[in-house]
């Protein structure tokens, strides 16, 4: 089955996992201009690249930069770390590096959600190698009780409970990144 019927549903059956509604496509976008603005204010005069860590921040970056009154730069990262299970497998691999010079330039890191903070540790030690003039991290979503390392994220939009969360481009097994709000895994089967 293939079909994906989400309408606005406040609940999504998913091989016999109930996930219910958590953060609405209005509060999701209202959350994505306010981050927006404030990123804005503070690169007014500034051309800063964001970079977005795929696949599950596409949608989000996209949203961003939209709201932007600034002008910016994009590039990408790809990183593989969770497989298609719903926890991290503790690795990290790089599977699409990045195309543009970051040296002397104000990077914005773009994610869509901070679990043990693994992949921006990840990308911290990748960007040693090089000389940013600034490099902050905006990441949609924060899981702060599941953090293991030692991150600092710039710009959240909501800080979330240790559980999962699917849509708007966090995927289960590759799947459910186009939908336009977010669910969460309840506890009922
Ligand atoms: P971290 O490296 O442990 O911080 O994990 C970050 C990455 O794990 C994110 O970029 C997501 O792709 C993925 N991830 C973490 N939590 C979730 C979740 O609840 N749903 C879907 N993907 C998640
Ligand atoms: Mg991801």
């Amino acid at each position: 089955m293939s079909e994906l019927n989400t309408g606005k549903s406040d609940k999504l059956v998913i091989n016999n996992e109930v996930f219910v509604s958590f953060l609405s496509e209005e509060v999701i976008q209202k959350r994505v201009k306010e981050l927006a603005e404030q990123i804005s204010e503070d690169y007014k005069g500034k051309l800063p690249i964001f970079i977005g860590v795929l696949n599950g921040a596409f949608v989000f970056m996209a949203d961003l930069i939209k709201n932007l009154s600034i002008n910016c730069e994009i590039d990408f990262f790809k990183l593989s770390s969770y497989g298609d299970s719903k926890i991290s497998s503790g690795n990290v691999r790089m599977l699409k590096e990045l195309n543009c010079d970051v040296n002397e330039r104000d990077i914005v890191i773009v994610e869509d959600i901070v679990d043990s903070g693994l992949s921006i540790k990840y990308i911290e030690q990748i960007f040693n190698k090089f000389t940013p003039t600034s490099m902050k991290v905006c990441s949609l979503l924060m899981k702060p009780d599941s953090l293991k390392y030692n991150v600092k994220i710039d710009y959240i939009g909501f800080k979330i409970p240790t559980k999962f969360v699917i849509g708007y481009g966090l995927d289960y097994a590759q799947k459910y990144r186009n939908l336009k709000s977010i669910y969460v895994l309840s506890d009922e089967v």
